[in-house]
């Protein structure tokens, strides 16, 4: 085993697989033993440390052993009060955050570009959301994040609120300093919830924005799989308020499986050692790789490269890469020539393709530019769409449901032409991408402007999450 590896749980899986056991245990691969024929290859060496709670590789419900040591080495390095793995994505740690702070019918501040699970957490709960609309960059036409100002004024406006929910940075990696924003909130008795999902970086420091973990947030939750080296599904969720520890671990154990992933939890120990491990020279190898490498893109005719937000108090974290045409080609049109190639980014709007860097030297630089390249060439006429190109107008700021989510619950839904919506309430969500925020929210209200701003984005090219028929709306019967 490599000595140098500070990763406990890793190191006690390894342990265990080179004892080569007799398995009487789950799961039922045996160790890696009974396989599908023919698939044995591709999975044999993760199915030895795909484990379950045997003696000496502790339990994430009640970590004694290696996974509490590997838990506190977590905390260590974030500098939190305490910081747990998580098995099901930042997906249950938002879960878990929502279910340890509100309470049925209590009041929450909402960014409204918010990933699913908040909203499904909230309705689940059956907390009385506020929609706070986030701002937007001009340049690439997506969902920021929220002014100092916004969220001044909406705890004005709310003063009993429970909770600010916050997602920073957003998808495409704009990214806000949340200090002064914790501040406020905090100085009005409210806890503010942190989805950092895309930000486990973050603690590096500069050139990485600030994380919200320094900015004192309550909670935060990140999923390690998505920056940093880690399984698919492993996240962490980081608390910096002593008081919700209790609460956290039980809603936990609540949500999260009963046989907890061993090589995702793995995962999570060794992408904190790597994080760990980068000391400042290492950092500053990886950022020049990675500026050289924008540079490389930026000199390639046809395509430039978003590296600063023009609207509000953002910048744009450098592990996002944003690319658009100077020819007025659709993001989808450059994403699916990329592909073509074997190039495959993170996603494509119709204005912008997005693409993750690894927290890595990017080492065949000349080999992906060079594809890049004859890729772009092969955009033909024929692959050519109207570029998305508008200034943003913002319709609504902050918002209330017009029900319940209880009573959402009892109502039947049915189907009402676009144009014949008017005045009833939504019972789903309308979001055109970009810009990723909600026009609609079930439970609220359709009214006139909102119909307009919905032809307005349809007319503007977006697509809409989840519908492709966008001549009806879902709508509570009355
Ligand atoms: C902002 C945000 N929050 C939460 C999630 C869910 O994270 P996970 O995939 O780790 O469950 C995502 C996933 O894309 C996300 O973009």
């Amino acid at each position: 085993m490599n000595e140098i590896i500070n990763a406990p749980l890793y190191r006690a899986l390894v342990h265990h697989m080179e004892k080569k056991s007799i398995s009487f245990h789950v799961p039922g691969h045996k160790n890696g033993e009974v396989f599908t024929m023919g698939a044995e290859s591709v999975y044999e060496n993760l199915l030895k440390i795909d484990v379950t709670e045997l003696n000496g590789l502790d339990d994430l419900h009640d970590p004694q052993e290696v996974i509490k040591e590997a838990q506190n080495l977590l905390t260590k390095y974030y500098k939190t009060e305490k910081s747990y793995f998580l098995v099901n994505g930042t997906t249950v740690g938002n879960i878990v955050m929502l279910f340890s702070t509100v309470n049925a019918g209590e009041v929450v501040l909402i960014q409204r570009n918010c990933h699913k699970s908040i909203l499904n957490a909230l309705a689940i709960i059956g907390a009385t959301p506020v929609f706070l609309s986030p701002e937007v960059d001009n340049t690439t036409v997506t969902a920021t994040g929220l002014s100092y100002k916004q969220v001044k004024e909406a705890v004005k406006t709310y003063p009993k609120a429970k909770a600010l929910v916050l997602t920073n940075p957003s998808y495409y990696g704009y990214a806000q300093d949340l200090t002064s924003i914790v501040e406020v909130v905090h100085s009005n008795d409210i806890l503010v919830l942190v989805d950092e999902a895309h930000g486990a970086h973050f603690s590096l420091g500069d050139p990485f924005p600030k994380s919200a973990i320094y900015s004192k947030a309550d909670i935060i939750v990140q999923s390690a799989h998505k920056t940093l080296p880690a399984m698919t599904m492993g996240s962490y969720l980081h608390i910096n308020n002593k008081e919700l520890i209790q609460k956290i671990e039980y809603y936990l154990q609540v949500f999260q499986s009963s046989s907890p992933s061993y090589p995702i939890m793995a995962s999570l120990d060794l992408a904190r050692d790597y994080i760990q491990s980068l000391t400042n020279e290492k950092k500053l190898t990886i950022i020049l790789s990675h500026q050289a490498f924008k540079r490389k893109l930026q000199a390639i005719e046809g395509i430039k490269l978003v590296t600063k937000a023009v609207n509000g108090n953002y910048k744009i974290d450098p592990l996002k890469v944003i690319i658009q045409s100077t020819n007025k080609i659709s993001g989808y049109a450059i994403q699916k020539c990329f592909e073509a190639y074997g190039i495959y980014t993170e996603l494509a709007d119709p204005k912008n393709v997005l693409l993750i860097l690894p927290l890595a030297q990017i080492n065949n630089q000349e080999d992906i530019i060079r594809k890049i390249k004859t890729a772009l060439k092969g955009v033909k006429a024929s692959n050519r769409e109207v570029s998305f190109n508008t200034d943003y107008k913002e319709i609504h700021s902050i918002t209330e449901l017009a029900i319940s989510y209880r009573e959402m619950e009892k109502r039947s839904v049915t189907e009402r032409l676009l144009e014949k919506c008017i005045g009833h309430i939504a019972a789903e969500a309308i979001v055109p991408y970009p810009p990723g925020i909600p026009v609609i929210m079930p439970g609220e209200i359709i009214i006139e402007e909102k119909i307009n701003e919905i032809i307005f984005w349809k007319n503007e090219g977006a697509r809409f999450q989840g519908k492709s028929n966008l001549n009806t709306i879902k709508v509570f019967a009355d």
